[in-house]
């Protein structure tokens, strides 16, 4: 399948709006903060949290935290998986998780648990993209990008089968299809 004949979704203007505009709600946000944490989910957040952290205008650092749903067979579980852990202590910070996609939901809702068990100062959640339709458990995000249908998509960062992170917009794929 090749590149050009996947269909855009959002493009590469209206990512850059929206950024810039999430950033400048955080930043305003995040204003008095001192100890500022992004804790970025590998690997489809890589892109989405280095433009948003060059658009911050507040002091902050950066982690990374990688998890995993267990599947079985093609379908994901609703079990999720720490693969990598941060190397941060988060206690007594204000931790901010950059997420690309909310699904199911079943990630940030382990990410939530599993980080306020660690007693941060506060804990928020900002997502490029959620897929309301799709979601098993109450999700609530802090700071959203885009809402978008039940479709698989691509690009800024997400993929299909570790392809087409690196399109500059997001595009909607057929995942049964060639
Ligand atoms: P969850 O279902 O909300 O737990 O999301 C699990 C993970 O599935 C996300 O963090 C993404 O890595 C991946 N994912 C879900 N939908 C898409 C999509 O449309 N494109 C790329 N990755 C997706």
């Amino acid at each position: 399948m090749r590149d050009q004949a996947l269909e855009v979704l959002i493009s590469e203007d209206e990512i850059r709006e929206r950024v810039a505009a999430l950033a400048e709600r955080i930043s305003s946000d995040y204003a008095q903060a001192n100890d500022l944490l992004l804790v970025g989910v590998l690997r489809g957040a890589f892109i989405f949290l280095a433009d948003l952290a060059r658009l911050l205008t507040v002091p902050h650092k950066i982690d990374f935290i990688s998890l995993s749903s267990y599947e079985r067979g093609d379908r994901p579980t609703g079990a999720v998986r720490l693969l990598l852990d941060l190397r941060s202590e988060i206690e007594g910070r204000d931790i901010l998780i950059v997420e690309d996609i909310v699904d199911t939901g079943h990630t940030l809702e382990y990410l939530k648990q599993s980080l306020s068990a660690r007693r941060p100062a506060s804990l928020k959640t900002c997502a490029l993209t959620q897929k309301p339709a799709r979601h098993e458990v109450p999700v609530e995000i802090d700071y959203l990008g885009f809402e978008i249908p039940d479709v698989w998509v691509v690009g800024y960062g997400l993929d299909f089968e570790d392809r087409f992170r690196t399109l500059p917009h997001i595009a909607v794929i057929d995942p049964t299809s060639g």
